[in-house]
């Protein structure tokens, strides 16, 4: 088995985004164009990656270096192209960082649902002697390469700018994928000249020039368009987003998951699933989420970085968002409508949250309950807690967070403010309207308000002359 190294093109401009992001950064699936590249490969267990930068090429690398590195992910090098002379001038760069021996696999920054299975039989066809082309046979082939062949057997790819009229029906299209080995590639790309209707370095110039070597082109045609569409505009991203979710739409009902509707479904990152999921309608799941076994997400629901427990039912129009410490939600639990959960909330068994509540670095002991307009931060929450309506725990000083502690069975009643750092005891009630400043003592009805005062017959003041 020979050895692959991959060489990855990202050096173009993307006129037609019209985005001062560089094009290969735009996300699909809440992931750069290129780290799907990076990441369709990382399967094919590749001795190298090279990635051609150019505009934006900064950025470009400084991204590439924080991703995290999928398994089996390659060392990972980048060579500049400047200025951007065309395809063949691109990989001419990157001949100084290529050993002789081993098959390179040339692939495109913004092509991003290529399959790895589709690259490795480009890889086996070219079988480390032969220079193999992915091709797709297209209904409207208009701007792309077409192959040109002589019964079988591959001859050309002619740019549609230099293509004659009767060329330009051919339907055969070069995708921009190849395999080839190294030493042929090497020598090939000497022989490129720019002198065709663009003035560019056509790295499909190397067809021409193996043929007139004798040399074996062989073609393998694309399994489904999608695997090598390309993103130029915003509406082929769009497409293209829609096609992966729809993908990943798929796989999940495969599975089991029950979606209410697969074209309203946003999966951006990775989210795993017991039995008996049920998903309704504009879901939008981000980063790590995890849902046992039974959990019901309602309609419009936006989940991220969160681990739901079993039977746990979220309810429409719900927002938790664990960040990097992560959400976690009970057994049998059951969150909004209109809750927001926030890094480090942490949801007990059979905990209820109501609608407008918000919740972040807090844990929820086993059936504490805050059904209505409250704010928990930095709590530590009992089992059987209930919080009333309009509680709020002021656990910023305005420098400093600290923790308020709520034990076992307390009552806190409605408009409370808790000013932490405090305790309130076991078993203990907060009278409405408190603000707690002072522990309070186990089993305690603690009341921290203006007493009422009742004035008899009182008179409101009258308007002038009425
Ligand atoms: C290229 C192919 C064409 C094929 C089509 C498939 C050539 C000459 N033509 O055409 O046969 O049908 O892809 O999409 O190769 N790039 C660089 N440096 C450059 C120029 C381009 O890195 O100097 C990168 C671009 O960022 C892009 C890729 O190479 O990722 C392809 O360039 P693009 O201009 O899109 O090629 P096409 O003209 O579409
Ligand atoms: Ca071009």
């Amino acid at each position: 088995m020979t050895a692959i190294d991959v060489v990855i093109m990202a050096a173009g401009k993307g006129t037609r985004m019209k985005s001062r992001l560089p094009k290969v950064l735009h996300r699909l699936g809440g992931r750069p164009l290129l780290q799907h590249v990076i990441d369709s490969v990382a399967a094919l267990h590749v001795r190298r990656i090279v990635v051609i930068t150019g505009n934006g090429a900064e950025q470009v690398e400084a991204a590439v270096a924080g991703w995290p590195a999928a398994d089996g992910k390659a060392e990972t090098v980048f060579v500049r192209q400047e200025p951007q002379l065309g395809t063949g001038h691109a990989v001419q760069q990157v001949v100084p960082v290529l050993p002789d021996d081993g098959t390179t696999l040339i692939l495109n920054g913004d092509v991003p649902l290529i399959a790895a299975a589709t690259l490795q039989s480009l890889v086996e066809r070219s079988a480390g002697k032969r220079l193999a082309l992915l091709t797709v046979d297209i209904p409207d082939p208009t701007g792309y390469g077409r192959v040109l062949r002589a019964g079988e057997a591959v001859r050309a790819i002619v740019e549609h700018k230099d293509a004659s009229e009767e060329q330009r029906r051919i339907r055969e299209v070069y995708t921009g994928f190849m395999a080839v080995p190294n030493a042929s590639l090497k020598r090939w790309l000497a022989g490129l000249s720019n002198d065709n209707a663009q003035g560019e370095y056509y790295l499909t110039g190397i067809v021409e020039l193996a043929v007139k070597e004798g040399a074996e082109v062989t073609a393998v045609k694309a399994p489904d368009q999608v695997q090598v569409d390309g993103v130029n505009s915003p509406i082929q991203l769009a497409d293209l987003e829609r096609a992966f979710q729809l993908r990943q739409a798929r796989e999940l009902m495969e599975a089991g998951v029950r979606l209410a509707d697969p074209a309203r479904f946003d999966l951006r990152g990775r989210l795993e699933c017991a039995q008996d999921v049920e998903i309704d309608v504009n879901c939008v799941f981000e980063g790590r989420v995890s849902l046992g076994e039974g959990v019901k997400i309602g309609a419009n629901c936006v989940i991220a970085n969160a681990s739901i427990a079993a039977g746990a039912v979220i309810h429409p129009f719900t927002f938790i968002d664990g960040e990097r410490s992560g959400a976690r939600v009970g057994e049998g639990a059951l969150v909004g409508p209109f809750a927001r959960l926030r890094p480090g909330a942490d949801l007990g068994p059979e905990v209820h949250v109501g609608n407008f509540v918000e919740i972040k670095n807090s844990t929820l002991g086993r059936g504490a309950k805050a059904n209505h307009l409250a704010y928990l931060g930095d709590a530590t929450v009992g089992e059987r807690v209930n919080y009333g309506a309009g509680a709020i725990t002021a656990n910023y000083d305005g420098a400093n967070k600290h923790r308020t502690v709520i034990e076992d069975d307390v009552h806190i009643g409605s408009n409370c403010v808790l000013v932490a750092p405090v305790t309130i005891g076991r078993g203990g009630t907060v009278g409405g309207g408190s603000t707690i400043t002072k522990d309070t003592a186990p089993g305690t009805l603690a009341v921290a308000r203006g007493k009422q005062a009742s004035i008899a017959n009182w008179q409101r003041p009258k308007k002038a002359g009425k």
